[in-house]
C-alpha cells in the first residue's frame, strides 16, 4: 500500500514545481491590458453627474450575452471569498505567490467586465450593484479540503470557466463581448493548466492518494452558482442558454484532465488506486454514455 503524505509534506515537497509552474505563467499569460477592450467613448455620466439615468432600451444586448457576463461579474467579483478559500491551504513560500497572482487576473477579469457593461449601459447598473453586495456579503465557503483535492477542484473550476467564457464568445453577440469572452478565456485555460500540473506533480508523488482526490472532487464538482436580481439561479439559466451545460461537464471538463493526468494508462498505481480508475472508468460523470 502506498504511504499517504501529509498536506504539509505535499506543499514543501511541491514547492519547486509552484516555482516553475508560475514562472511560466507568468512568461506565457498574454500581458493585456483590460482598459484597451472597454469602448470607453461609448459611455455617459448617469443623473447623479448631471446625465441620464438607465433604462431597459439603452440595452443592446441579447438576453443570454447579459446572463451570461453578470454571472461573470458576480462569481469573479466573489474572489475575496475563492482567495480566502485558497489561502487557507496554500498559505506558504511560492503557493502564496500563486494565490496573488491567481486573484490578481481573477480581478482584473471582473474589473473589464463590469466596465464594458457600465459604459455599454448593457444591464441596470442597480440591479447589478446590488446584486454584487449580496452576493459578496453572502460568501462563499467550502468544506475544509486536503491540498491535492484542492488543486484538482481548482483545476476542474477553471476548466469550466474556460468553457463558460468560450461559450460566450460563440454567442458572437458583438466583436467587444467575444474579444472579452475570448480574452478571459484564454486565462482561464492557462489557469486550469497551472491547477492541472500541480495535480499531475502531486499524481507522480503519491498516485493513489491523488488519484483518490481526483475522483473525490469529480463526484462533488460543482460550479459556483450565482443567485441573479431576478432570483433565478445562474446553473439553470446557463444551461437553458447553452452557455454551460451540466449534462456536458464530463465531455468538456473531467475527461480532458483525466486524459492529462494519463490516468487510463499510468503503471504506477497501487492496489487501492486501480480501483479508483476502474470505477472512473465506468464513472457517469465522467463518461455520459456509461
Ligand atoms: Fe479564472
Amino acid at each position: 500500500m502506498q504511504k499517504n503524505l501529509t498536506d504539509r509534506e505535499l506543499l514543501e515537497a511541491l514547492a519547486d514545481v509552484v516555482d516553475r509552474n508560475l514562472a511560466r505563467h507568468i512568461d506565457t499569460v498574454a500581458d493585456w491590458q483590460p482598459h484597451d477592450y472597454v469602448p470607453w467613448s461609448d459611455g455617459r455620466s448617469f443623473e447623479f453627474l448631471g446625465g441620464t439615468d438607465w433604462t431597459p432600451d439603452q440595452s443592446e444586448l441579447g438576453e443570454t450575452a447579459k446572463l451570461a457576463l453578470t454571472v461573470s461579474v458576480l462569481v469573479a467579483d466573489n474572489l475575496p471569498s475563492y482567495h480566502r478559500e485558497l489561502g487557507k491551504a496554500l498559505r506558504t513560500g511560492p503557493w502564496w505567490r500563486w494565490v496573488g497572482r491567481w486573484t490578481a487576473e481573477e480581478n482584473r477579469h471582473e474589473i473589464l467586465i463590469r466596465n464594458y457593461l457600465m459604459v455599454a449601459r448593457a444591464v441596470d447598473p442597480v440591479e447589478l450593484e446590488r446584486a454584487r453586495m449580496a452576493h459578496m456579503t453572502l460568501g462563499y465557503r467550502r468544506e475544509p479540503l486536503h491540498l491535492i483535492d484542492v488543486l484538482a477542484n481548482a483545476a476542474f473550476e477553471e476548466a469550466a470557466a474556460a468553457v463558460r467564457h468560450r461559450s460566450t464568445a460563440a454567442l458572437n453577440e458583438n466583436p467587444i463581448v467575444t474579444g472579452i469572452a475570448e480574452r478571459i478565456a484564454a486565462d482561464d485555460e492557462l489557469q486550469a493548466e497551472f491547477f492541472a500540473d500541480l495535480v499531475a506533480a502531486a499524481l507522480d508523488l503519491s498516485p493513489d492518494q491523488a488519484v483518490r482526490a481526483i475522483a473525490d472532487r469529480i463526484a462533488g464538482f460543482r460550479v459556483p452558482v450565482v443567485e441573479l436580481p431576478d432570483g433565478r439561479t445562474s446553473d439553470t439559466l446557463l444551461a437553458e442558454a447553452g452557455i454551460y451545460d451540466p449534462a456536458r461537464e464530463g465531455e468538456l471538463v473531467f475527461a480532458p484532465l483525466l486524459e492529462r493526468w494519463n490516468i487510463f494508462t499510468r503503471t504506477d498505481f497501487g492496489d487501492e488506486g486501480k480501483a479508483v480508475v476502474e470505477a472512473l472508468r465506468t464513472d457517469a460523470r465522467v463518461f455520459a454514455s456509461a
